[in-house]
């Protein structure tokens, strides 16, 4: 799909319709786009970013289509496949033209997909390249997300191109951003499993972004922003320091006992002005997870025993909790067990690196007794004095 962003300048990607999940990690509501965009200054072409292997073919016949007959240079803001994957057959297509990047990227692709040494240009950070009447000038941006991210900015024309930062999994028929819902929740989800465990650069670049008073934002998934306020100033909120005055209740139960403690402590919270999410860990879209870690202040997971331990789904959350490393600063466990073993132990050790304030754990046999629900009483209360304390009541 081609599409005008300003002139000279070419949208030149596909929607990814029928893609339902991402990194085989988050669902996807939207599927996704691979944004790939061609600059044509007076004296030479620039491809920036390329294609998602599996669409290659596609990519390449798009350039005849369009009448794109010369590349000079292609430019890699990041290795990762879904952009930088149709690199060795697009230097196929246009064998005179050379790759820039930087010099962690270089060596990405070079490991990764056998792209030869002598067809890299090798930037530094502020570096330009001229193309005539238009400029790029490559902004080194390591972390967002992988140590090899760089924006590319088109000084004539103000527009960045931030590759996977300001992204979103998102799909089009016009490629110019359209706030919507679905939108900022697209935009949120991918940011929660991409962007969360680089907040602090994260907030870095968005200033510095601001600071160019861009024009327009070009990621490489999802569409364009015209007005870039829009998801820099989501981008902003999400990747801030200070999390909401909100409860994440993660759950699994298999004869309801659990169901019921989570249940109650939700009442509670609610009562106390304090609003929580369930999420059921096993039936759950993993995604709305994500996206509540971006917000949530305190986290209460609830878990059954299974074999002498805790479900798997409770493994599996806490781990992730502790890879996406959200802004979460309190934690505890509520639990229930037939026979006996260690229901919380492990899972407290995995969110160690996290330095959550840990509110003592409850931890019941079978169904909660009247004492038990005191105790769920007393951890709503400590919650709601914690939230107080850090100014979210
Ligand atoms: Fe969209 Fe990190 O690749």
């Amino acid at each position: 799909m081609y599409q005008k962003i300003k002139d000279n300048i070419l949208y030149a990607g596909l929607n990814d319709k029928d893609r339902v999940i991402f990194d085989e990690l988050i669902p996807l509501d939207n599927g996704t786009s691979y944004n790939s965009y061609i600059v044509i200054g007076s004296e030479k072409t620039a491809v920036i970013d390329t294609m998602y292997p599996k669409f290659t073919k596609e990519y390449l016949n798009s350039f005849d289509e369009n009448g794109i007959t010369k590349v000079d240079y292609i430019i890699a803001n990041h290795g990762e496949q879904d952009h930088s994957g149709s690199i060795p057959a697009l230097l196929e297509k246009f064998p005179s033209a050379t790759v820039v990047t930087n010099a962690v990227c270089a060596k990405n692709i070079q490991e990764m997909l056998l792209v030869p040494a002598e067809k890299i240009k090798i930037i530094t950070n502020g570096e330009e390249l001229s193309l005539g009447d238009k400029t790029l000038k490559f902004m080194i941006s390591p972390g967002v997300h992988w140590p090899d991210t760089m924006f590319t900015y088109i000084k004539e024309d103000n527009v960045i191109c931030t590759c996977d930062f300001l992204g979103a999994h998102y799909i089009f028929d016009d490629v110019f951003a359209v706030p919507s819902k679905d939108l900022e929740k697209s935009a949120k989800k991918y940011f929660a499993e991409i962007m969360m465990p680089f907040s602090t650069v994260c907030r870095k670049y968005v200033q510095q972004i601001r600071d160019l008073k861009v024009d327009m934002v070009l990621p490489s998934h999802g569409p364009v922003h015209k007005n870039p306020d829009y998801i820099l100033d989501l981008y902003a909120d999400w990747a801030g320091e200070k999390g909401k005055n909100l409860v994440l209740l993660p759950y699994v139960s298999m004869y309801h006992s659990t169901e019921e403690m989570i249940d109650y402590l939700a009442k509670k919270l609610e009562e106390k002005g304090i609003p929580s999410v369930k999420y059921d860990m096993v039936e759950g879209n993993l995604g709305d997870l994500a996206m509540a870690l971006v917000d949530g202040t305190t986290i209460v997971l609830g878990t059954s025993m299974v074999l002498a331990g805790p479900h798997p789904a409770a493994f599996n959350t806490v781990y992730l909790a502790s890879v996406l490393r959200p802004k979460a600063k309190i934690a505890s466990f509520i639990g229930s067990y037939g026979w006996g073993g260690d229901l919380f132990g492990k899972m407290a050790d995995m969110l160690t690196p996290l330095k959550l304030d840990v509110i003592e754990p409850i931890l019941v046999k079978g169904k909660a007794k009247a004492e038990d629900y005191l105790k769920i009483d007393n951890m709503a209360q400590i919650i709601y004095e914690k939230h107080k304390t850090l100014g979210l009541l």
